[in-house]
């Protein structure tokens, strides 16, 4: 039986996608890259905005009408999406099975039901706030049972160290979707560090949605930061996403002491109005948030930043939004994700502060802080030109970036940084999932280019 797989979201949903695919595969299922050839499509949901959800009501429509002339083909809707709607989406033509984020060790056994009797079927929590011990376990067990490497990123990992959030920002679904904070043991995520790097695997990347907030019957993120370290074999490691509240910082003591912790931070504000801020239930204000990132640079000088921002929250005036103009000018990130707020159903945003922020200003007000940001981008790439930088090759660039416009017999390779900048230069297929000291001739806003150095 041929299984295709479709996922949308963040990270965290990627490494479910990885774990459930080698759940299937290890059951005897062969993995297929077209629904239009599988017998079993399983769609990995995203509900973090009205975008994400839509995409997958497309991607239904399809597979209804495909349906139409195969109507054997199994589909099961699971992740955030699926835990959000649970029966609505049962109630799609097109979905057999729904599974929520935290019962995804159960698909396999729920598509096998499906395929000996039609009848639809769903797991997930009616109320994911009480994840029981029992389902921490089970889920523990699939996450080190089905880990390994990202087929797409030789030699890189994703490895979960917390489920969920406990902050409730406003305007978040996660909290509601993911359940609460539950950090793992650190001898588990140890022991699985150390199995991929038996296997190959060079960069590590930590996941949590606040994963500086890690922590383990008093064991903190620091330290599992100088246990990871200690691992042979893993030479990066990486970690998202930090909420900017109550930040530890030993965090960045540790990053200044190990080298093999990259000197990157994911570190969202949402917004540079106080106001704004508290209304979004962030926990900080502007100040405090900028007191951080100076922090990191002190103790980390040459760390680089990453941030998130939302346009268009109910009620963000011209001035609130003057001020997160002003914080991207200060913080000076490497890059910035914008988005236009999204009222999700059942958050305390969408109950109680009206989404009056029209459209079309949403748009206007995310395209100028882009370019803010890109001016900023482009400034900090440029003084990369001239330098060596070291990379880990992902793989060949899917855009032909005209680097130099040279003719040349190798495909252009894309690699990052210990920096997570993107970097794209010419190369031979078989350096991906190694690392490589590139020279930097060119730059553009979101991608420095170069030429392999000798040796
Ligand atoms: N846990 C991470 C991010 C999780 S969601 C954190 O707190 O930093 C990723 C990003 O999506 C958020 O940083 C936020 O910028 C954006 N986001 C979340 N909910 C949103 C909504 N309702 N509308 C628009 N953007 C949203
Ligand atoms: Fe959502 Fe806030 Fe939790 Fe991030 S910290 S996942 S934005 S509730
Ligand atoms: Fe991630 Fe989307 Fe869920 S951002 S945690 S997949 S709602």
């Amino acid at each position: 039986m041929k299984v295709f797989i479709q996922t949308y979201g963040c990270q965290m949903n990627k490494l479910d996608s990885n774990l459930v695919a080698n759940s299937f595969v290890q059951a005897g299922f062969q993995l297929e890259n077209s629904p239009d050839s599988a017998d079993i499509v399983l769609i990995n949901t995203c509900s973090v905005r009205q975008h994400a959800e839509k995409r997958v009501l497309s991607l239904l429509g399809y597979i209804s009408h495909q349906k139409k002339s195969r109507p054997e083909i199994i589909v099961a809707v699971f992740g955030c999406m699926a835990q959000r709607l649970k029966s609505e989406l049962l109630s799609h033509e097109a979905v057999n099975i729904v599974c929520g984020p935290i019962q995804i060790p159960q698909l396999v056994n729920l598509v096998n039901k499906a395929i000996d009797n039609t009848t639809k079927q769903a797991v997930f929590s009616t109320d994911i706030r009480d994840l029981s011990q029992q389902q921490t376990e089970l889920l523990d067990d699939f996450e080190t049972s089905y880990d390994s490497a990202e087929e797409h990123l030789p030699a890189q990992a994703f490895v979960r160290v917390m489920h969920g959030c406990n902050n409730f920002c406003s305007y978040c679904i996660v909290p509601y979707v993911r359940g609460p904070e539950v950090s793992r043991p650190p001898d588990k995520i140890i022991s699985q560090i150390q199995r991929l790097a038996d296997t190959g695997v060079k960069q590590v990347t930590l996941l949590g949605q606040t994963v500086n907030s890690y922590c383990y019957k008093g064991f903190s993120f620091a330290e599992l930061l100088y246990e990871v370290s200690k691992i042979d074999g893993i030479e990066w490691i990486k970690f998202v996403t930090c909420y900017p509240k109550k930040f530890d910082e030993k965090i960045f003591s540790a990053m200044a002491d190990l080298p093999k912790i990259c000197r990157y931070l994911h570190i969202p504000a949402q917004s540079g109005s106080d106001k704004v801020l508290k209304a979004m239930n962030r926990g900080y204000t502007c100040d405090e948030y900028l007191n951080i990132i100076e922090t990191a640079r002190q103790v980390v000088p040459d760390i680089s930043i990453a941030g998130d921002f939302i346009v268009g929250f109910g009620g963000e005036t011209e001035e609130d939004f003057q001020k997160s103009i002003e914080l991207i000018e200060k913080a000076r990130y490497k890059n910035c994700f914008i988005f236009k707020y999204s009222p999700r159903p059942g958050t305390r945003a969408d109950d109680k502060i009206p989404d009056d922020i029209p459209m079309e200003v949403k748009k206007q007000r995310n395209t100028e802080l882009l370019g803010v940001q890109e001016k900023i981008s482009s400034e900090l790439n440029k003084n990369f030109i001239g330098k060596t930088v070291k990379v880990l090759i992902e793989g060949t660039s899917k855009k032909a970036h005209l680097a130099s416009g040279e003719e040349t017999n190798h495909p252009q390779l894309i690699g990052r940084t210990a920096g997570d900048y993107i970097v794209v230069f010419n190369g031979p297929q078989n350096l991906a999932g190694q690392f490589s000291d590139v020279k930097i001739t060119k730059t553009s806003p979101l991608t420095l280019f170069g030429e392999l150095t000798a040796g």
